[in-house]
């Protein structure tokens, strides 16, 4: 049996990632490592806190001690790490979380795996691994930088990030390489474009303006609104990392996007139209710093080398994630009762 750490899973991604995982592999067990900062909800696990092959443990990646001791109890065998401090708004206020846990973090985990997994750890020229062993690093889209209005990102364009969030992922993937390189470790990289869909925590595009739109609240657009993202269904992001789990050949990095270019203005719109509300309830705002134009992403690696296709329409998807938030208010309330208020009032008001 596999037993897989999977960091940052009470967060989006890595909650729905541990969904598709307990129902398409009973054979492996996960374990679950999070702190639960504001981003973490354990009500995004509901349902599954007592499956046999899941555990929980509240923790920091940054915890050496921790980190060491899941190592030894639960004899890990993969890394899938999502935990990071996700949001770009916030990275521009709050720089320093974002390095710590999203590079020194990564790296703590490295380091323990590669105690655990090498063969002979006390030899430095030893690049034998214990077989079967994996480390997934959770990557995005951003570390590439922006695009003009032509182009598309490939995995092999030097990382441009410009924003405090994109640099401490990509200083991630680059320690994660260098693990690779000078210790053999077996490793890959997905880098994949937006998500959406359920559990998304309502300070990112859609949850917010969803949010916003059922409330009549103003719907905030940064600037033109004429920015593009390439978005994918979160559970297609999912079959793509569990594919490269199981098929990633070492060492190599695949794109994960959906091919559904969309400027800003066309989603909040495609929100307000479904849900019957008046587009009065756009309110353009100061445009975030830093601002990124244009994301694409070619994932003809994926698809080529590993035989990964995404599942969904943008149509379909958005329909059934708008529903979703409809049906699960108490969710949404739940969240932005608490400091979430504060943040949104700090960000918009
Ligand atoms: P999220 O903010 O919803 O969840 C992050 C989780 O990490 C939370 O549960 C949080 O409590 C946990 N966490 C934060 N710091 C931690 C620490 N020091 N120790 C342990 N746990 C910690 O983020 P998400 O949207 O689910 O993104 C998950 C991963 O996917 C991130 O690495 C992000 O960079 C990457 N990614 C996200 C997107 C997207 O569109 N959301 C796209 C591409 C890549
Ligand atoms: O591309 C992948 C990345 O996508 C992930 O790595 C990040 O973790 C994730 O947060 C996301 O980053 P973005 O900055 O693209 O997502 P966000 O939802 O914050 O914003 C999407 C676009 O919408 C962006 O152009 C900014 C704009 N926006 C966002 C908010 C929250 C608005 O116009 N108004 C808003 O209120």
């Amino acid at each position: 049996m596999k037993n897989i750490l999977v960091t940052g899973g009470a967060g989006f991604i890595g909650s729905n990632f541990i969904r598709h995982m307990l129902e398409k592999h009973q054979e492996y067990k996960i374990i679950n490592v999070d702190v639960l900062t504001y981003a973490g909800n354990l009500e995004n696990l509901k349902g599954i806190a007592n499956e046999q092959n899941y555990k929980f443990i509240k923790a920091d990646i940054r915890d050496r001690k921790k980190i060491d001791d899941i190592f030894t109890t639960y004899n890990i065998t993969t890394v899938v790490n999502f935990a990071a401090e996700s949001h770009v708004d916030r990275s521009i206020e709050e720089p320093e979380v974002f390095l710590t846990t999203n590079i020194i973090g990564t790296q703590v985990l490295l380091d323990t795996a590669k105690k655990y997994w090498k063969v002979n750890p006390d030899d430095k020229y030893c690049k034998q691994y214990k077989p079967g062993v994996k480390f997934l690093q959770i990557s995005t889209d951003e570390v590439y930088g922006a695009l003009g209005s032509t182009g598309m990102f490939v995995e092999a364009m030097p990382l441009l990030p410009n924003s405090p969030y994109s640099a401490s992922k990509a200083s991630a993937d680059l320690i994660v390489r260098a693990y690779h390189e000078t210790y053999g470790m077996p490793v890959n990289i997905t880098r994949c474009s937006n998500n959406y869909g359920p559990y998304q925590f309502p300070e990112k595009l859609i949850p917010l303006m969803i949010n916003n739109c059922i409330n009549n609240k103003d719907l905030p657009v940064y600037g033109d609104g004429m920015q593009v993202r390439d978005w994918l269904h979160v559970s297609d992001h999912c079959s793509a990392i569990d594919t490269v789990l199981h098929k990633g050949a070492d060492g190599e990095i695949y794109n994960i996007g959906g091919n559904n270019e969309k400027t800003n203005i066309e989603i909040v719109k495609l929100i307000i139209k479904t849900l019957g509300k008046s587009e009065e309830l756009i309110k353009y705002v100061k445009d975030r710093p830093g601002h990124d134009r244009r994301y694409a992403i070619d994932n003809s690696k994926i698809t080529s080398q590993l035989g990964w296709a995404p599942a969904y329409t943008f149509e379909e998807g958005m329909k059934e994630t708008i529903e979703w938030y409809l049906n699960n208010t108490d969710w949404i309330y739940n969240i932005v009762s608490g400091d979430y208020q504060m943040y949104y009032m700090k960000m918009y008001d």
